[in-house]
């Protein structure tokens, strides 16, 4: 359906859970988050329901996300509910990548059709310094794994931080050349501790200094270029820079059972507790009071109260 500005809603985003088994600088604080209580976390039926209501409003793609989505007990099983939705023609993930080389098979034979993979740094000791507790080579491995299994297409996220990883943008956009990937650059919003780690780049500094990048479409919201010869490309994901409001196609749904109409804003409706006729109505209501756009910049604030790990991007 329509939202108040005419954009078309197809897009829905379910964070089914806010744990995650990395502690990233720029997503979580020192001591750790404060989570939601088990009891407020809603059944993967629960959520289920949600998203078939969701695609009875005119939801055609589904993205499965967390905190570390992959870190919640069912998750493929839930994949799988959400697969045999009639309507839902892209059924998409995205994961740390830790736990991919077990599950990428899993995921894929459960109805994945696409993942999306974050990916900071090529280096093993600086991975560790920005996650806290992850290990490169398990989202290297990962990665792998989600090639064996069959998913192609495969995005890695690699979120700009100047002075922690601005000196890799080089090796990020090579990685394409061999690699049918498209690598994504990014711009880091300043939600929760997003603003306390590194420094804000725009997307430009990447064709700054890459200038061989030739652009060559849009794939969603990401602006897409490509080395010449290259088998990938580059995405150029610019929140702050290029703000894509006028574009967005998205709603979100928290796994205590919100919908947030957009990512930045506090409006949030219950839809825990309502089944039929009322969900849809909770959906159509939520999908009308999405605001027109963000009002973030590079040292402003974002006006929602939970962090990134509690929306999942
Ligand atoms: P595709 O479906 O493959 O295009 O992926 P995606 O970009 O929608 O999803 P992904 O989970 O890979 O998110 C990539 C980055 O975009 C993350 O940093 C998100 O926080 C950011 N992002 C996703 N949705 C929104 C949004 O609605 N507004 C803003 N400002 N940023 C978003
Ligand atoms: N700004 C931009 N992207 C972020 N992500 C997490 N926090 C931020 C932020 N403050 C990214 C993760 C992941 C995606 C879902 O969101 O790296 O790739
Ligand atoms: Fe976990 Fe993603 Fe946040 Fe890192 S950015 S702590 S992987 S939810």
């Amino acid at each position: 359906m329509l939202d108040g500005f005419a954009r078309s809603i197809t897009y829905l985003r379910i964070s089914i859970t806010d744990r995650c088994n990395y502690r990233c600088r720029y997503c979580m604080p020192d001591g750790g988050i404060e989570k939601c209580a088990h009891e407020d976390i809603c059944s993967l039926e629960e959520l289920r329901d949600m998203a078939a209501a969701a695609v009875r409003c005119g939801v055609k793609k589904i993205r499965v996300t967390g905190g570390e989505p992959l870190v919640r007990r069912g998750a493929v099983d839930f994949c799988r509910m959400l697969s045999e939705i009639p309507g839902v023609e892209e059924l998409c993930v995205t994961t740390n990548g830790s736990l991919l080389k077990e599950v990428a098979q899993p995921l894929r034979d459960a109805g994945v059709t696409h993942l999306n993979i974050s990916l900071d740094t090529l280096n093993e000791e600086r991975f560790r310094t920005i996650t806290r507790l992850g290990t490169l080579q398990d989202t290297l491995d990962g990665i792998k794994a989600a090639e064996r299994a069959g998913f192609a297409k495969i995005k890695l996220n690699c979120v700009l931080l100047g002075g922690v990883n601005d000196d890799e943008i080089a090796d990020f956009v090579d990685l394409t050349r061999e690699h049918p990937w498209q690598v994504r650059f990014i711009e880091r919003m300043p939600m929760g501790c997003g603003k306390n780690f590194g420094t804000y780049l725009p997307s430009q500094a990447v064709l700054d200094r890459c200038p061989e990048l030739e652009a060559v479409s849009h794939d969603g919201v990401a602006a897409c270029y490509r080395l010449p010869d290259a088998k990938g490309t580059v995405g150029l994901i610019a929140p702050m820079s290029h703000a894509f409001c006028a574009e967005c196609s998205r709603i979100r749904i928290t796994a205590d059972g919100k919908l947030k109409p957009c990512l930045h804003s506090d409006a949030e409706i219950t839809l825990r507790g309502l089944s039929g006729e009322e969900l849809e109505q909770a959906i159509r209501r939520g999908i009308l009071m999405k605001p027109e756009r963000h009002h973030m910049d590079e040292t402003g604030v974002t006006e929602t109260h939970r962090g990134m790990f509690a929306i999942g991007g």
